[in-house]
């Protein structure tokens, strides 16, 4: 209840214009804790750098509530341009996209246009051999993810398109249970947006069980999964969950933020255990950082420490 209250603080003063200027003006700095950089090259050396701890890299390009059908192609493009970069690095394309700035909910000759720049995405990145993961924003946009994976998974193969269930809501056992024909590669989350209670679980510790329900699921049923938490105590459950039903080390990996548990990516990696983190990149940090710092009350000391240094 209380991480709610101020995971809801946090998310609306961060909401204020004018709090937004401040911090785009004076914490880039400290931004770049979580973001690797502002463009492809910033993303790529981020990817060779964790390389050499041998951890993974989901590349992610920032930009959220575009809303144009110009801007949403031109952030599709974008994405697409990324994946060529990747690929010409000699880096196996694995990026991850919010089907909202590539213009899910708008109609196009027909078409809801998230649908067809998604296709454009997953389809080059198959070309690639690389993997598409379709995050999950709010509740009103979870109907239509999914819906919109099934097609891209029908199209393209579950092994080059995944997606993310959220542990906070109430529903997402029925949705990992209608999914089950899929077989889908799903990343489980315990949820990041501000929701309300009527669709989400106000006490982490439900949110926490239904995390682990949701894990144990998945394995059982043999699909992939991408355990993608900092929560020590749940990656030591799953560590012992996997040695006791036999789950083989390469049909799950443990997904981490930039910038979040180093040490704890690091460990896991040389555990042997498959580790990828999360590299957000691009000019529109903000409501990607106002999230990070709503998770945690010690990262707003964090941030205001950066700002008074300038
Ligand atoms: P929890 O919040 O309980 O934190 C456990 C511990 O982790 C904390 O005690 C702290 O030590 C550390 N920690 C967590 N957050 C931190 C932070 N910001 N700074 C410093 N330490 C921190 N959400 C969503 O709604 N849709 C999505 O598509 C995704 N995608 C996604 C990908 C990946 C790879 C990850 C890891 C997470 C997401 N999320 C997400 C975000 C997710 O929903 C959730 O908000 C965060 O992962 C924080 O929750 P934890 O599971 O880490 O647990």
């Amino acid at each position: 209840m209380i991480d709610q209250m101020y995971r809801k603080a946090v998310l609306t003063v961060s909401g204020q214009k004018f709090v937004e200027d401040l911090v785009r003006s004076r914490a880039w700095s400290v931004a770049q804790r979580f973001v690797a950089g502002e463009d492809i090259p910033a993303a790529l050396q981020a990817v060779r750098e964790l390389e050499k701890d041998g951890i993974l890299g989901n590349l992610d390009l920032l930009g959220e509530f575009i809303d144009s059908p110009e801007q949403c192609n031109a952030f599709a493009e974008r994405v697409l341009q990324l994946l060529d970069a990747a690929n010409a690095a000699g880096i196996r394309p694995y990026v991850s996209v919010k089907l909202s700035s590539v213009g899910q909910g708008q109609l196009v000759n027909g078409e809801d246009l998230g649908l067809t720049n998604a296709r454009r995405i997953v389809g080059k990145a198959k070309q690639y051999g690389g993997f598409v993961c379709l995050d999950m924003e709010d509740h009103p946009r979870v109907d239509i993810t999914l819906a919109q994976f099934r097609t891209l998974v029908g199209e393209f193969g579950n092994d080059t398109v995944g997606t993310v269930l959220q542990s906070y809501l109430y529903r997402t056992a029925d949705d990992l249970a209608g999914l089950g024909d899929l077989h889908p590669n799903l990343r489980i989350v315990k949820g990041a947006y501000l929701e309300p209670e009527s669709v989400a679980m106000p006490d982490k510790a439900d949110v926490d069980a239904s995390y682990r329900r949701l894990v144990y699921a998945q394995m059982k049923a043999g699909n992939y999964v991408n355990v993608a938490t900092h929560d020590e105590s749940i990656i030591e459950d799953v560590k012992h969950f996997v040695l006791a039903h036999g789950i083989r080390k390469d049909q799950f990996e443990f997904q981490m933020l930039y910038g979040i548990r180093r040490d704890l990516q690091k460990e896991l990696a040389a555990q042997g255990y498959r580790v990828r983190a999360y590299i957000p990149y691009g000019r529109d940090w903000y409501a990607y950082f106002s999230r990070r710092i709503a998770e945690r009350p010690a990262n707003v000391l964090f941030v205001l420490r950066g700002m008074l240094k300038g």
